[in-house]
């Protein structure tokens, strides 16, 4: 069942170029810290979020005075693959970045039902963070880090008695299981071999080139269990190989997806929607010609 929209809050919590998103609002009744019930009220919160529904209304975004692009609305609901394309500027990683909930819209509302879904926004990133292992990228870009990191520290809380501890567990304790942080190490290397990688995950980031690299992102986004999903330029970096990956990939996700390309032939084969920001009438003029040129 999905909730009505809500206010989306989130705190952000970063780690290197990742960001989990963890909105404030939660739902449902507490749960007592027994193992057995955190695991039902995991498998019961998965469920619900497979109907995830990121809304976008009326939205405007910039930076500063400066508006990039107005009036934009947008639903992203299970199955669909939304694209947003866009001259170098235009905006499109802004657009990213404020569906994450990361800043707030210069107007307009962003919101997300269930509130507590599982969004994952994954910008592209231009340095290796250094001394980072290909096992340790992949849980950075999941979430699993964050969510592993967050459930240690509520469970120490939890040992020590403070007011709210159970509840803050029992969140944290939900949202490791849907991260898949669970069994993400046994998971790492047949999906490395499947994508024709020979390094390992203890392999170090910086010592791979650029499509290595690129794999081992697509190798993240594989891995990851997001309710939705949020891709600045997957297709980067990749060859034919790779872009058939992640094309099966995103066509076959149960959640919505948001991707940025500028790959015209990869949008064509896999977008249900094209969003374009810019001013207001202008963009909603350029979308009608751009829904019409897809397949
Ligand atoms: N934090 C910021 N502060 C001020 N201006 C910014 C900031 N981030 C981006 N900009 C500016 O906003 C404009 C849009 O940037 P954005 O990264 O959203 O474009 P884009 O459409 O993703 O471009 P590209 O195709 O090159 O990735 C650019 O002119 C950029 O310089
Ligand atoms: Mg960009």
């Amino acid at each position: 069942m999905v909730e009505p929209a809500g206010p989306y809050t989130p705190q952000v919590r970063t780690s290197g170029f990742f960001y989990v998103l963890q909105p404030q609002r939660r739902r449902g009744p507490v749960f007592a810290a027994s193992a057995g019930r955190h695991w039902l009220s995991g498998q019961r919160r998965k469920d619900e979020l497979m109907t995830a529904t990121l809304v976008a209304k009326d939205v405007s975004g910039g930076h500063g005075h400066r508006m990039l692009f107005s009036g934009l609305s947008l639903t992203v609901a299970p199955g669909d693959v939304v694209g947003v394309v866009g001259a170098n500027g235009a905006g499109k990683s802004t657009l990213l970045r404020l569906l994450a909930g990361v800043g707030q819209p210069q107007q307009g509302s962003i919101s997300l039902a269930p509130a507590d879904a599982f969004v994952g926004w994954l910008p592209q990133e231009h340095e290796r963070v250094p001394g980072e292992t290909v096992a340790g990228y992949i849980a950075r870009r999941t979430g699993c880090a964050e969510a592993t990191l967050e459930m240690e520290s509520t469970a120490e809380a939890l040992g020590s008695g403070a007011p709210g501890a159970d509840d803050a567990y029992a969140r944290a304790f939900d949202r490791w299981m849907a991260s898949g942080a669970a069994d993400l190490d046994d998971r790492i290397p047949a999906v490395l071999a499947d994508l024709g990688l020979d390094a390992g995950p203890d392999a170090l980031m910086t010592g791979l080139s650029g499509g290595q690299a690129a794999r081992v992102a697509l190798a993240a986004l594989l891995l990851s269990r997001f309710d939705v999903v949020l891709l600045d330029e997957p297709t980067n970096d990749l060859d034919l190989a790779g872009l058939a990956t992640l094309e099966n990939f995103v066509t076959g996700l149960r959640g919505g997806v948001v991707l940025v390309s500028h790959d015209r032939e990869f949008l064509a084969r896999c977008v249900t929607r094209v969003v374009e920001p810019g001013p207001g009438a202008e963009q909603r003029g350029r979308l009608r010609r751009r829904l019409r040129s897809l397949p």
